[in-house]
């Protein structure tokens, strides 16, 4: 997923290694989205070499080359790989133009990009910032603009975006509109554009100016004030605080909010059809109208981020999934905080729409990944308590099938992120067919969160490791209470309700039991580390957990492993089974424990190699053999052991993956989030 950022120092000095290192640490934050190159852009102080590539946008001949306006062009660093390759190449070439590095901006524009190759190789000319022409005028209908004399440098569909910034430009100064502002031309490039985006504009015509706009993405504006002993004044609460301001300040656009909270707290989601414009240390909001000619003018309040810098670091772990996995006591009381009370749920976002949800036709939960086997993990919980039908989508397949979706219907959509592409359309599909829409993110101020009618954030703060492991978690216990909120008005059920809630309450405790088993799991991926294959069979309330599984294993650890619902065991699988052959049966004790007392049987039978994971002091009951491996877990209420389940074999997922050598946090070809269909 591309990951955008700008940083504008304003009335306050700042030298150039320091806006450097700002735009760097802003692309490292933004670097567990999944990217396969990066760029920046800053101001020169002095006049570029002219290379081959400018004479031939420019002329052929020897003479001098210059701008065709007053300021020096912006400096453009892009590199394909990892961002400590852009550092370094941007340093070397720092060096080798003999730029000061030391050099001090009281006000000054940066922009930086990660970029995740969607059209076009990963490569320095198919990365950003994309720019308009060889002077960078605009940095940043392919189809309008070639008609116009254009040439096309990269294969991005961003690239037509500068030029057509360029073109609007050179088009009003041609009409003799010498004062046309940065705000005109990117409304009027906003007007020509179809889709999703999000975006950052730099310009040579615009000096010290930004400009962002976003449709369907997210784009926060972060806000920091720099009060000292010297400078007191107001503090900044609104925008309009920020209209005719000259204080000190350092403003940042970003498209993530972990590449902010270590600058301030203070921020604006920017909302769709905005176009928030930096001048002069100002901000102005314009929303754009397609009805209407002219964009409206809009103030708004400052939103104060809840989230700790110390949530995008990784303190004293090796990883960031380590340090999420064992986060998880505390990501699950922080989801749970505040909505546990007087033994029952309160749900302030699902408030208002409850009595909508208990008259719906059916349920259908939509998600993709983890947050489907999320999804999978509630459902019977959702089925007992809510009485309605609960059906499963996979955004892909429905969106793939147009399956059908009723306005009498409740569409749940879970996603960690809010910003997965196949998930957002299915979103868009179900808005269009009139069912209520339900958005179960951890994300604040996502795509998903601002698109769904109403809602829940699962609050299991920041997750950086491309595996997800702590949100996934929070999403069950999000949904449970979700269940439990909306069978509230059941007294058949109020017994069963209490004993939830009760064990709600004790799931931090449990999970920091059951987190005891990390050096039990080590010694047990150190077994497997050689294995080709995994299955992993669940059934029940733990068919998801062995999908969860078995995906953090191949996901991370890049071995093949396979989640399957143990009751299709002799339908075709039990083909697969002999001594060599791991497989883990999840055995802990619910309805379906003594089907999977049989399941461990047959296998048993048939010299499987079993790993058996069951309930505390049930090792006797389960283990065939005195030579069989037992993972022993503390027991909660059945809807509830999903979440005790996952976190053995979280453990075993990151420790295969340490000892096999691969990249934990960011494995290959994947990103944290899938923006693209
Ligand atoms: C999780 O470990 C995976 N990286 C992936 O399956 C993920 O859950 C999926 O892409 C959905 O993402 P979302 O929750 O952000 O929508």
């Amino acid at each position: 997923m591309c990951g955008i950022f700008a940083y504008l120092n304003y009335n306050v000095a700042r030298e150039r290694r320091y806006i450097l290192e700002v735009l760097f640490n802003g692309l490292r934050r933004l670097e567990y989205r999944g990217y396969d190159s990066a760029g920046i852009a800053i101001d020169a102080d002095l006049r570029p070499p002219v290379t081959n590539e400018k004479k031939s946008d420019y002329g052929s001949g020897e003479e001098e080359m210059l701008p065709p306006y007053d300021s020096l062009p912006p400096l453009v660093f892009r590199q394909e790989g990892k961002i400590e390759s852009l550092v370094r190449s941007v340093y070397f070439e720092v060096d080798a133009m003999d730029l000061n590095l030391e050099q001090s901006f009281p006000v000054h524009a940066g922009i930086a990009h990660t970029r995740w190759a969607t059209h076009g190789v990963p490569s320095p000319r198919n990365s950003h910032p994309q720019s308009s022409d060889a002077w960078n005028e605009f940095l940043v209908l392919k189809e309008t603009l070639v008609r116009h004399g254009f040439t096309f440098e990269s294969e991005t569909d961003t690239e037509v975006i500068p030029k057509l910034a360029k073109f609007v430009f050179d088009k009003a100064r041609e009409e003799g509109e010498q004062t046309v502002t940065f705000s005109q031309v990117v409304t009027e490039v906003m007007r020509q554009l179809e889709g999703a985006f999000a975006l950052i504009f730099k310009s040579a015509h615009y000096p010290n100016e930004l400009i962002a706009c976003t449709r369907g993405s997210t784009l926060i504006l972060g806000v920091k004030e720099l009060i000292d002993d010297k400078i007191r004044g107001k503090l900044f609460h609104d925008v309009k605080d920020l209209t005719k301001d000259e204080k000190p300040k350092e403003l940042f656009f970003s498209s993530d909010l972990c590449a902010i909270v270590e600058h301030t707290k203070k921020y604006l989601a920017i909302e769709d059809n905005e176009v928030v414009h930096i001048k002069d240390g100002c901000v102005s909001i314009l929303k754009f109208d397609y009805g209407k000619e002219k964009p409206a003018s809009v103030q708004r309040a400052l939103s104060v981020l809840e989230m700790e810098v110390e949530q995008i670091k990784k303190g004293n772990y090796d990883h960031f999934m380590q340090k999420e996995i064992h986060e998880q006591p505390h990501s699950l009381t922080t989801t749970m905080r505040g909505r546990l009370k007087d033994n029952s749920v309160v749900l302030g976002g699902l408030k208002e729409h409850l009595k909508t949800i208990r008259h719906s036709r059916r349920i259908i939960f939509i998600g993709c990944g983890t947050s489907y086997n999320a999804a999978l993990a509630a459902r019977p919980l959702f089925e007992e308590l809510s009485g309605i039908p609960v059906t499963m989508e996979l955004a892909s397949d429905l969106q793939d099938r147009q399956g059908p979706i009723y306005r009498e219907d409740t569409a749940v959509f879970v996603s960690q992120s809010g910003e997965t592409a196949d998930t957002l359309l299915a979103l868009e599909y179900a808005l269009a067919n009139g069912a209520l829409c339900v958005g179960v993110t951890n994300t604040v101020g996502s795509t998903l969160a601002r698109k769904t009618h109403c809602g829940i954030h699962i609050n299991a703060g920041c997750e950086i490791g491309v595996a997800s492991t702590k949100a996934y978690t929070s999403q069950i216990v999000a949904m449970a209470m979700m269940a439990l909120a909306i069978g509230a008005d059941r007294i058949s059920t109020q017994a069963r309700r209490q004993a939830i809630v009760d064990d709600l309450s004790n799931l931090p405790y449990k999970i920091s039991e059951v987190l005891k088993l990390d050096g039990e799991m080590r010694d047990l991926a150190e077994s497997l580390i050689d294995t080709q294959s995994l299955l992993v069979f669940g059934r029940g309330y733990n068919y998801a957990t062995a999908l969860e599984g078995a995906l953090k294993v191949k996901e991370v650890a890049l071995m093949h492993s396979e989640g399957m619902l143990a009751g299709e065991m002799k339908h075709g699988p039990l083909a697969l089974v002999d001594e060599t052959l791991p497989i883990i049966v999840i055995a802990t004790r619910d309805g379906c424990f003594s089907k999977q007392q049989s399941v461990i049987q047959q296998l048993h039978a048939r010299k499987g190699r079993l790993i058996v994971m069951c309930s505390e002091g049930d090792a006797s009951s389960v283990r065939p053999v005195e030579s069989c491996k037992v993972i022993e877990v503390p027991q909660v209420a059945d809807c509830l052991q999903p979440v005790i389940n996952i976190i053995p074999l979280q453990l075993l997922a990151y420790h295969l993956t340490v000892q096999r050598g691969y990249d934990v946090d960011q494995p290959r070809n994947l990103a944290k989030s899938v923006t693209t269909q």
